[in-house]
């Protein structure tokens, strides 16, 4: 394969809390960000690495790609208000020869290659594909006061994680369609479903969280030192 990845990592990290972008935040010992492009750096699969990054954040991600010596990153890039913007502008920035697209938040370095692989292998035959796990709690779904309204089936319920995949075409013209629409998806898999495109759910990884508030980082820090004492072993 010749896979372009597009990681969008221009958010505010607002329920962080940490008051700077929680992408920087130390991961042991190293940032957050510099885990997630290394998932990638070292699939042979990956041709080209796109980040997006907040106007303000730049200079840091040219810091952290320099530092860490990754080659693959092509481009980085000015993200924008919304994810949706980010990932539009990044996908850009990735070149011609590029064919099929994989969107990573920069926010989940807990991706592991073996599961990457994995999942660019069992989704190789759709144009678009995401990964998702099971849910444990029950869904409800309620009104604006707070009556509940019902309560979803969880067997046919996933919560989605990145990376998704998709063929390149599809998904620009996804985006610039919702773009020029006005449609706000909150992952790029909801814009081709708003188009009538199909969609396919692949297996996701238990350990692939999005790091979110600080509790995440926490866990996130377990996850990783249990990998590398089991590693070890
Ligand atoms: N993201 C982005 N551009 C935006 C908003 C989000 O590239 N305008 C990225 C984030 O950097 C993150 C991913 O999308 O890697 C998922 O978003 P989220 O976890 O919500 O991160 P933040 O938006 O930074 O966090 P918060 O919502 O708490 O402010
Ligand atoms: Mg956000």
């Amino acid at each position: 394969a010749n896979l372009g990845i597009v990681i969008p990592a221009a958010g505010q990290g607002k329920r962080m809390g940490a008051g700077y972008n929680k992408q920087f935040l130390s991961l042991l010992g190293q940032p957050i960000l510099a885990h997630t492009v290394r998932i990638f750096e070292e699939s042979d699969f990956v041709s080209e690495i796109v980040i997006v990054g907040a106007e303000g954040d730049i200079a840091v991600i040219e810091e952290i790609v320099t530092q860490q010596r990754f080659k693959k990153v092509v481009a980085i890039c000015i993200g924008g208000a919304s994810r949706q913007d980010s990932v539009r502008a990044g996908v850009r920035a990735l070149s011609s020869a590029i064919q099929r697209i994989v969107v990573h938040d920069g926010a989940r370095p807990l991706l592991t290659l073996e599961v990457f692989h994995r999942f660019i292998e069992e989704t190789k035959e759709y144009p678009a594909a995401v990964m998702g796990i099971p849910v444990k709690d029950t869904i409800k779904e309620i009104d604006s006061i707070g009556n509940i309204l019902a309560t979803l089936p969880r067997d046919s319920l996933r919560a989605v994680q990145t990376p998704q995949i998709f063929d390149r075409e599809k998904l620009e013209e996804a985006h610039n369609r919702a773009a020029s629409s006005g449609y706000c998806g909150t992952d790029d898999a909801s814009l081709l479903e708003w188009m009538g495109y199909p969609v396919q759910m692949a297996e996701g990884m238990q350990g692939n969280l999005k790091i979110t508030t600080p509790e995440d980082l926490l866990l996130a820090e377990m996850i990783l030192e249990n990998r590398q004492r089991a590693d070890s072993r």
